[in-house]
């Protein structure tokens, strides 16, 4: 069995096989791994455990001791996760997903719209849209090849004398894979009196973490993530941020679980991690999480990136030797995940991901992948022709193809992936 092989029985569900265009069934080839990942089979087998065991954590009997225990240890797993042992600064919040947990931290990190915050062009919508409702942005602007320079970031940070709070950033790029030099930032952040958030969505899976850095005053202060992404798709996100910013304001999700007493005209609050998570926790989520980390651990992250890197390689090389593909962003294999846009002249993305799908059953995902500043930025679009495209819904919207890979795909999956967009840019390219 080769090591691909084995990384593929790691996982459930991906040999399913499903219906072509043509009516004939065929093993898919799931290459949209950036949107949301399968289930680890020792994942599914641990919530499955939990499920016999399940009852409400921190109300009720027999069972929900057994939860509110194993969900209560199962912080201090997250934190070892990440290097962080007996450490009394941080805590562990579990959240719907990255989406939820951006907005809770905004939500309580920002006093009001006068706080200044410092993004970068490059982010999910999930870590641009939150800030902004809550705070002022400031945008650090990204090259023609996709990324934003430390030199850009100390520049503002410089300019703003001190008065920006908090830097946020994405640790890897849902669009490109750019791997952000989190610890470079942070550093530079704190300097000019910054806290750092890190949306570890698209990083978490695929690169080792180490939240409190070199101990060169680069620690990540806030960092959040998926389970989905991570092969763990049972509805648990995580916030791991510094206890004493978490516990200074009330969220703006209130409710059981959060107080210590309610009284006609007063209410007193449990302290953070509890206070952050109002409502019954999803006990079988933090159980998942738990569970894949223990798997990648297993694995190792370097065995993970070397695997992911391979395929990255074959992938980019390939796209950029066939005629008619545009790429996006450098087309060096440095720094960048297995997340790789681009194009096909003459053929429309929307068009493009359903030949994938109808003639090879390949899953890639198409569109602006709710990053559409960045997206529109490396297409060359502007604003205003957004606006327009905006205005005609009967207008086919900008957008791009996205293959992203996962530890089970394979080189075999690249090489199919590769032949399928050659015959297409033969075949209907050249009808067109
Ligand atoms: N926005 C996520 C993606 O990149 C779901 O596909």
């Amino acid at each position: 069995m080769s090591k691909n092989r084995s990384y593929r029985s790691l996982f459930n569900g991906i040999d399913v096989p499903m219906q072509l265009g043509d009516g004939t069934y065929i093993i898919p080839i799931n290459f949209d791994n950036a949107a949301t990942t399968p289930p680890l089979k020792k994942v599914d087998s641990f919530v499955y455990e939990n499920i016999l065991m399940y009852g409400s954590v921190g109300r009720g009997g027999h069972k929900s001791s057994y939860c509110t225990r194993a969900y209560e240890v199962s912080r201090q797993e997250v934190l070892n996760f990440f290097n962080i042992t007996n450490e009394e600064e941080y805590t562990v919040i579990y959240v719907k997903n990255t989406t939820e947990g951006i907005n809770h931290l905004a939500s309580v990190l920002c006093n009001n719209r006068m706080d200044k915050v410092l993004a970068t062009r490059m982010e999910h919508h999930a870590n641009d849209l939150p800030w902004r409702m809550a705070a002022s942005m400031f945008y650090v602007d990204i090259d023609h090849e996709g990324k934003f320079s430390l030199q850009d970031i100390e520049e503002k940070l410089y300019d703003a004398q001190g008065t920006i709070k908090y830097v946020t950033v994405t640790g890897a790029s849902n669009v490109t894979g750019y791997v952000s030099p989190i610890h470079k930032i942070a550093e530079l952040a704190h300097k000019y009196g910054a806290m750092i958030i890190v949306d570890a969505a698209q990083l978490i899976a695929h690169r080792a973490i180490n939240i409190k850095g070199t101990g060169k005053n680069d620690s990540i202060d806030f960092l959040v993530f998926s389970g989905h992404k991570m092969y763990a798709p049972f509805g648990s996100g995580v916030i791991i941020g510094l206890k004493e910013v978490l516990n200074n304001k009330i969220p703006y999700l209130v409710g059981g679980g959060a107080v210590s007493a309610v009284l006609d005209d007063d209410v007193y609050w449990k302290e953070t991690p509890q206070k952050n998570e109002a409502g019954t926790p999803n006990f079988l989520g933090a159980m998942s999480i738990v569970a894949s980390m223990v798997v990648l651990k297993e694995v190792g992250f370097d065995a993970i990136s070397d695997h992911e890197e391979k395929l990255k390689c074959r992938l980019l090389e390939g796209l950029s030797e066939l005629p008619k593909v545009v790429l996006y962003g450098s087309a060096q294999c440095q720094d960048r995940l297995g997340v790789v846009p681009f194009n096909v002249e003459g053929i429309d993305h929307i068009r493009m991901s359903h030949l994938l799908k109808e003639i090879r059953g390949i899953a890639v995902r198409n569109g602006c992948f709710c990053a559409q500043p960045y997206v529109t930025r490396l297409l060359g679009i502007s604003d205003k022709e957004r606006y327009h495209y905006m205005l005609h819904p009967n207008l086919t919207p900008p957008g791009m193809i996205r293959a992203s890979l996962g530890l089970y795909n394979t080189e075999e999956e690249v090489d199919d992936f590769l032949n399928t967009v050659e015959y297409i840019v033969k075949h209907r390219v050249a009808k067109s």
